[in-house]
């Protein structure tokens, strides 16, 4: 792969959350303005990336084309106006003969189509895995992903590969050398505990993602990131819903791809999109993803050890009413694989609260917390 295209998780927005296959170009746009005008992009969410459906026909060649009447102006132009607004462009394509809404896939067209998809100025590639064979045909997911990475690296262009491979065949243990990320579930939904089920085919909220990922959280890092899915910010019910599920997400090192109709934005939304202290935490260079530290039924305390030394902390509400909760800080921080351990008793750390910069006082005192349903409360400990 192009190594280095990722050393701290990938930002933006993708359609497919908000509009599934009703996408084209003057949304596109719109959504290109909207990510400029909200401040969205001098926040870091850069990659503006068409996922599924922009596809028309292969030409006699066999080159890709997008649909003519939804990207009348071609893939060029829209890159063009990406790029206009300090934007980089994304696309979508599948390691099948068919995309999972059956536009044409890449098997069997990797190297054509990476050069086509660098004519154009792609800078990242979100690779799904709709219809790449049944049973003893089915490709080998390690060698399909291998191929369009050394199809990319050949295009000549730098260009993000995002691994869609839903998680099935354990891509934190071979993502890492061809891709930048991947994805670890099936698909996120907008709601808060629910699985629904579609056939073999399973589709999660916010926390049955969440408890999929400690597990794995050691497989993440610089260019090679855990993706727990796009974000759903915006699209949850309720703004504790929308705070938990972005601070959660930031605690993990996620990837943060909006998932929302950005020109309608409400200006709430945006604001925990773009908190710095809570992008900080995500976008953090040692690139750790956080432990569950603390559990109890209703409330968890996940921790995050930062670069510099500070910790973070989020105090998680899974429950539908409010919770009181005290942090003595007597327990020490282990995360158990290792990668960092802290040393809470024996120094005093000074908290802040991340969503609000405002001091909340020492690790001296107990904290206590009162939690609204289903909220996060974020902290940074910093070393006196
Ligand atoms: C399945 C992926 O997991 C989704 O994120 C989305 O890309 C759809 N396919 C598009 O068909």
């Amino acid at each position: 792969k192009v190594e280095g295209l990722a050393l701290t998780p990938p930002m933006g927005w993708n359609s497919w959350n908000h509009y599934g296959c009703n996408i084209d170009e003057a949304l596109i746009r719109q959504t290109a303005d909207a990510l400029v005008s909200s401040g969205l992009r001098d926040a870091g969410y850069v990659y503006v990336t068409l996922d599924d459906c922009w596809h028309g026909t292969r030409d006699e060649q066999g080159n890709i084309r997008p649909d003519p009447d939804r990207f009348p102006s071609g893939m060029a132009a829209l890159g063009d106006y990406i790029h206009a607004r300090g934007l980089k462009f994304g696309i979508y394509s599948d390691a099948g003969s068919m995309t999972c809404a059956g536009r044409p896939g890449s098997q069997g067209y990797e190297f054509q189509d990476a050069r086509t998809w660098a004519s154009w100025g792609v800078d990242y590639v979100k690779y799904d895995w709709c219809n790449t064979g049944e049973g003893a045909d089915r490709r080998n997911p390690r060698e399909a992903y291998a191929t369009i990475s050394r199809a990319l690296a050949a295009s000549g262009r730098p260009m993000v590969l995002s691994i869609c491979e839903w998680g099935d065949n354990q891509p934190w243990l071979w993502g890492r050398a061809s891709g930048h990320l991947w994805r670890t579930t099936g698909d996120i939904t907008n709601c808060w505990d629910c699985v629904i089920g579609h056939g073999n085919w399973q589709s999660r909220g916010i926390l049955p993602i969440l408890d999929q990922q400690e597990a794995i959280r050691a497989h993440s890092g610089p260019d090679g990131w855990n993706d727990p899915d796009m974000m759903e910010v915006g699209n949850l019910p309720t703004l504790a819903e929308n705070r938990s599920h972005f601070a959660l997400w930031a605690m993990l090192s996620a990837p943060l791809i909006l998932g929302t109709d950005v020109p309608a934005m409400r200006p709430e939304i945006a604001a925990i999109l773009t908190n710095p202290r809570l992008l900080a935490i995500d976008q953090d260079a040692d690139g750790i993803a956080a432990f569950r530290w603390i559990r109890t039924p209703e409330v968890e305390v996940w921790a995050k050890p930062l670069a510099d030394g500070d910790w973070a902390l989020a105090v998680l509400n899974r429950s539908g009413q409010p919770q009181a909760f005290a942090i003595d800080w007597s327990q020490q921080l282990q995360d158990g694989t290792n990668q960092r351990d802290g040393q809470l008793a024996s120094t005093t750390w000074a908290i802040e609260d991340s969503w609000t910069g405002r001091a909340a006082g020492t690790t001296a005192q107990p904290l206590d917390l009162r939690l609204e349903p289903r909220d996060t409360a974020v902290f940074r400990l910093r070393q006196r």
